[in-house]
């Protein structure tokens, strides 16, 4: 059975201090009421938070992200961060193609192959991105556009390395505006990439990749997105950042 996961993408949100004290609310939390056993909870914060918030989390079924890494190995790349770092900082998962590093940094299809190959290669799990803007769906276009972004970003890996990454459908003109895709558009997408990835590795890959919905997805909306075939969870942003909010969202699950 496929992995249901609820992660969190702080994004650039909480001093040390406030992400620690979130972190070790949201572990009592499921210390107290235990995720399902094919359940997750991955928390990914800013970089400063990796070591500390590694730490606090006890209860199995939860663990740490970062939201980018660097596509070197190491070296004089001033102010970034590598894989290696992330993971010796304790942390399991990254998050990479994020519509915001896409469009304020300007990351293309093959650095995020790149930054992939690297972060998988130091044992990171992938939480990779993929997602329309509104004018692209205006046009009809945002299958191609996720197809590209798959094509380009993912299916250059092996299965082997693929069965180590998670897909998050996150449509552009539902990230922070309120706006959230109904839960038929959700599962139209995801079917389609479900489609994908079966077309590139087999039936049973695909049955086994975790495709998560993001994009103001929140506890009043979670269970009828959750509720889809094809919808195994979701990446949350804003929701992230409030523990009630957010482990209602997990409890939709
Ligand atoms: P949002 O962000 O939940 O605040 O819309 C989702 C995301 O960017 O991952």
């Amino acid at each position: 059975m496929r992995k249901r996961i609820v992660a969190g993408n702080w994004k650039m949100n909480m001093e040390l201090t406030e992400g620690i004290a979130l972190a070790k609310d949201i572990n009592n939390h499921f210390s107290a009421s235990p995720l399902k056993d094919n359940c997750e909870v991955i928390l990914c914060t800013p970089f400063i938070h990796l070591s500390s918030v590694s730490s606090a989390l006890t209860v199995s079924g939860l663990s740490v992200g970062a939201q980018n890494c660097n596509d070197h190995k190491s070296g004089a790349y001033t102010g970034e961060v590598s894989a290696a770092m992330i993971r010796s900082a304790g942390a399991l998962n990254v998050i990479l193609g994020h519509s915001e590093r896409r469009t304020l940094y300007g990351e293309d299809d093959s650095l995020l192959a790149a930054k992939t190959t690297e972060a998988l290669r130091n044992g990171l799990r992938v939480i990779f991105c993929c997602g329309e803007v509104l004018a692209e769906r205006e046009k009809g276009i945002h299958f191609d556009v996720v197809k590209r972004h798959l094509e380009k970003g993912l299916f250059m890996l092996n299965r082997e390395e693929f069965s180590k990454c998670i897909i998050a459908y996150e449509p552009v003109w539902a990230i922070g505006t309120g706006v959230t895709a109904s839960p038929a558009q959700a599962q139209e997408m995801h079917h389609f990439i479900r489609g994908l990835v079966e077309k590139q590795y087999s039936k049973q890959v695909a049955e086994e990749t975790t495709i998560l919905y993001g994009g103001s997805c929140k506890a009043s909306n979670a269970a009828e997105l959750f509720a889809n075939a094809d919808v195994d969870g979701g990446l949350i942003g804003g929701a992230s950042l409030m523990k009630d909010e957010f482990c209602n969202i997990v409890n939709a699950l």
